[in-house]
């Protein structure tokens, strides 16, 4: 898990988490936030607080390009701050004029998983309104086919939760994070 950039761009002070729906972003992040002594924030949670309503409501109410803009006015907004882990909404790295304002925002992390795994966290869960499909197994193979590339494209170190526990992962990201925002 070695940070795989040089940190002395010119990157705000923040830890981003990226990744697909359920590879832990928000659980992840809140542990790291804790054990680094940052602020916690959620771009999904300010996106709703922002909307006055739900995700699924906006989704259902005004469509995901709406949706989009929020999430990138959010985004932009998070480059106000520092000392924050940021966890941001698996679609997040679809709109490629986001990976530039990630970039600003600070250091980004991409947390992976495999279909399976997703589909065993999200299967109970109703509040991911792109997964409401028919057979939302095979939307996730086929949403992560086509997003792995911008994830990719958009990540400073990629970290695989598979067959790790979230304490365990949670401690590799702090650590990795210490150095790569040049924590003491
Ligand atoms: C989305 C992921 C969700 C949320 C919205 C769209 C996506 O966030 O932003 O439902 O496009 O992958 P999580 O990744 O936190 O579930």
């Amino acid at each position: 898990m070695l940070p795989l950039v040089n940190t002395t761009d010119e990157r705000r002070r923040n830890l981003i988490l990226i990744g697909f729906m359920g590879t832990g972003k928000t659980t992840i992040g809140k542990q790291v936030a804790k054990s680094l002594g940052f602020r916690f924030v959620d771009t999904d949670q300010l996106i709703s607080q922002k909307a006055g309503k739900s995700i699924p409501d906006i989704f259902e109410d005004e469509g995901e390009e709406t949706f989009r803009e929020l999430e990138t006015d959010v985004l932009q907004g998070c480059a106000a701050a520092e000392n924050q882990v940021i966890a941001t909404g698996g679609g997040i790295v679809t709109k490629t004029t986001n990976h530039a304002i990630l970039k600003q925002v600070g250091y980004v992390i991409w947390l992976q998983a495999s279909p399976e795994t997703i589909y065993d966290r999200v299967r109970r869960n109703r509040n991911r309104p792109l997964l409401q499909t028919e057979d939302p197994e095979k939307t996730i193979r086929d949403l992560m086919e086509q997003r792995v590339g911008l994830y990719e494209a958009a990540q400073d170190m990629a970290v695989t939760t598979d067959g790790l526990t979230l304490d365990e992962t949670a401690y590799g990201i702090t650590e990795s994070a210490r150095v790569a925002l040049g924590l003491e």
